[in-house]
């Protein structure tokens, strides 16, 4: 089967995996929180980023490696840390990280994820990024850091955008619950969706491994919410503080929207900002995600490194963000779209989707370099100033 035919899109791979996963998993990757507005929000304000093409630019076969906090990596796109990624196929994230590893593209992987930093770091090899929900108990929040940095994750990504649960109504609906209950309903999900159940079967159950690794053994089965509160402080900007003495490697804040906040994590010592909306899964009411890129790179000027995510699902959608001031996008349901859809060999079809996508815009914008995007944009107000 040629690929580039049946899923020529993220949307294609969406659709594809919408039929392969289990409605209570596939409803905690794609929705959103409240009526979604905000998801809608993050797509229509990407969609409205529009570009002036140059003509008769000759060839154009543009280098998409980039050089990021010191670091190369072959594309300025990757894979964002998403919670229960191997709920949502199984094996996630062993796929996405050897991907990463291999593509030499950044792997974020999640506090909750379904497996152990130990065996998926070694995966990652050097691409390996660590998202922390920063535990409010030294001991935990310590040896988690020691753990993560033995396992080979060099980078640490700390996420500020869930001071609480948010409602997510579609996750409620769908009757998610960690491990999943053996209601009737959760038995006719399971057996409708065979390989998935088969894989699920073979991997093993897709458990909090982490979390659960600090809960005692009488609670080992313990719920999704009670794993999930034992390892998510409430950090406030002294935690920030100590968890920057605490981790000597790069320190990403992920979920800034704020100008003045990111001036002032700067000041504090991060090594770059991560603007996010968190995929419009937390704050309905807050503005999209891409909005706010320019006015952040304003704020902290041209040197700090930005990463952006939150509603991009192409390779065009890359080029907007990296247009608006971003040295980095990541994207996160895309990728589990993509395993979902094609397992094994999803990272691979979707790095050549949105890659593809890239170069051919630039083409069709006359850009021979990433550095010459920003200069198409239409509203030149809306440019970076770089
Ligand atoms: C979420 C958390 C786990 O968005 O990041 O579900």
């Amino acid at each position: 089967m040629d690929l580039d035919l049946t899923y020529p899109a993220v949307s294609d791979l969406r659709r594809k995996a919408r039929a392969r996963i289990p409605h209570f998993a596939f409803e905690y990757l794609d929705s959103g929180t409240g009526r979604e507005l905000q998801v809608a929000r993050n797509r229509d304000a990407l969609d409205a980023v529009m570009f002036l093409p140059d003509i008769l630019p000759g060839k154009v076969a543009p280098d998409l490696s980039v050089r990021f906090m010191g670091r190369d990596y072959a594309r300025p796109f990757g894979i964002a840390p998403l919670g229960m990624s191997g709920l949502m196929w199984p094996g996630a994230e062993r796929m996405l990280a050897r991907h990463a590893a291999e593509a030499r593209i950044p792997y974020g992987m999640s506090t909750v994820a379904t497996r152990l930093p130990e065996e998926i770091g070694p995966m990652a090899g050097d691409m390996g990024w660590f998202q922390l929900y920063c535990p409010a108990d030294t001991g935990i929040r310590q040896d988690i850091l020691r753990r993560v940095r033995a396992a080979g994750f060099e980078t640490l990504v700390l996420t500020v955008d869930v001071p609480d649960d948010s409602r997510r109504e579609r996750q409620r609906r769908a009757k998610l619950t960690l491990p999943p209950k053996i209601t009737p309903r959760v038995v006719w999900e399971v057996l409708t969706h065979p390989e998935w159940s088969l894989r699920t079967l073979a991997i093993g159950s897709p458990r909090l491994r982490l979390p659960e690794s600090y809960l005692d053994s009488s609670k080992a089965m313990s719920s999704l919410a009670h794993a999930g509160h034992v390892i998510r402080g409430t950090p406030d900007w002294e935690m920030l503080d100590t968890l920057r003495r605490e981790w000597d490697g790069p320190l990403i804040v992920k979920g800034v929207m704020c100008p003045n906040a990111a001036k002032r994590l700067v000041a504090a010592g991060v090594d770059a900002i991560w603007v996010s909306n968190h995929g419009g899964r937390q704050f309905e009411p807050g503005p999209a995600a891409i909005t706010e890129l320019p006015k952040v790179r304003e704020a902290v000027g041209p040197d700090v490194p930005l990463v952006f995510d939150s509603g991009v699902s192409s390779g065009m959608d890359v080029l907007r963000a990296l247009a608006l001031g971003a040295d980095f996008v990541m994207l996160g349901r895309a990728w589990h779209y993509a395993v979902g859809a094609l397992g094994d060999k999803g990272p691979a079809h979707l790095h050549h989707i949105l890659s593809d996508d890239m170069v051919l815009n630039m083409a069709q914008m006359g850009a021979h370099r990433l550095d010459d995007v920003p200069g198409r944009l239409v509203a030149p107000r809306l440019q970076s100033p770089v």
